[in-house]
């Protein structure tokens, strides 16, 4: 069942998670003009070829990897609830001279309206902290696939349900899935100022003021059963799945070795865990 009451909740305290989360990230729209890309090496290689591509960027935040998509010949469309995330994505992109359009919308109204409206797309992509903020991911998917022309792609690249099981400092904490929206009262947290320079393309963190979201947020733990039985069940094949022992951008606990290209991977004497998915779905 979807529950748009609770990502109602979720706009707030994305609203000011990400003004805090920008406020760390030195000249974005210098960055993008001069050469630079938010990708990572996974989801290009996920992606294949873009050039010439009708695309969509589900939950994609203040857009700069829409905007990276952009770059590499995409015809991109960047959706997300956040008012200040697509705001702040469209001054980026007027900033940076690169075209891409981006809708403020809860994802589940816009792909409905989407599908009433035929619009349909080659590749539809999302990423890095998006599918645990939807409330049915069955629905989800199946909208996704309503949206994807036959031969068109769904790409997704994720932090690893595995890896959500345990607190900061590696202790299992949480149920593997959990049949009711998970509440946390503190909301969504700085963590791109608490991510050593992971989460900051150029890596350095700057102005790092303390922060107090005062909005609660809910997220929706599933297993990796329910996810990939989620596009099985939309009608999607999947050509590509893949899991990487290493994490990018995100330190998900305190003890984490750092990789070249701001990766993270469990430290030396740690038992190796997977803390990133990729996948490829196609529409037949
Ligand atoms: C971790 S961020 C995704 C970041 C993304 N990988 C990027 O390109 O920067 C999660 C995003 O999901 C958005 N979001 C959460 N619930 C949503 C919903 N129901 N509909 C649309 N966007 C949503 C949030 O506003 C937030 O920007």
């Amino acid at each position: 069942m979807t529950r748009p009451e609770l990502h109602e909740i979720n706009r707030l305290s994305w609203n000011a998670a990400t003004i805090a989360h920008n406020s760390h990230k030195p000249d974005q729209a210098g960055f993008l003009k001069n050469g630079g890309s938010t990708l990572f090496p996974e989801e290009i290689e996920l992606l294949g070829e873009v050039q010439g591509k009708e695309a969509v960027h589900l939950l994609c935040n203040s857009g700069q990897d829409t905007l990276s998509l952009a770059k590499l010949g995409a015809k991109v469309t960047g959706v997300d609830i956040s008012d200040e995330a697509i705001a702040f994505a469209k001054q980026l992109a007027a900033d940076c001279g690169i075209a891409a359009e981006f809708e403020r919308s809860d994802v589940y109204p816009w792909l409905e309206a989407a599908i009433a409206k035929g619009r349909q797309y080659d590749l539809v992509f999302c990423s890095y902290g998006a599918l645990c903020w939807l409330s049915d991911l069955p629905r989800w998917m199946s909208l996704v696939a309503g949206i994807l022309k036959p031969g068109g792609r769904f790409v997704c690249v994720e932090f690893h349900q595995v890896a959500m099981i345990f607190d900061e400092h590696g202790v299992p904490t949480y149920d593997y899935w959990m049949p009711e929206p998970l509440h946390w009262a503190v909301g969504i947290s700085d963590y791109v100022g608490d991510s050593c320079g992971g989460l900051v393309a150029s890596g350095e963190v700057v102005n790092r003021e303390p922060f107090v979201n005062p909005y609660p947020c809910y997220e929706f733990q599933r297993g990796m059963g329910e996810i990939l039985g989620s596009v099985l069940k939309s009608g999607l094949r999947l050509r590509d799945y893949r899991e990487y022992l290493h994490s990018n951008g995100w330190k998900p606990f305190k003890e984490m070795q750092a990789l070249p290209g701001r990766r993270w991977t469990m430290p030396e004497g740690k038992a190796k865990i997977p803390l990133m998915y990729g996948m490829v779905a196609v529409k037949e």
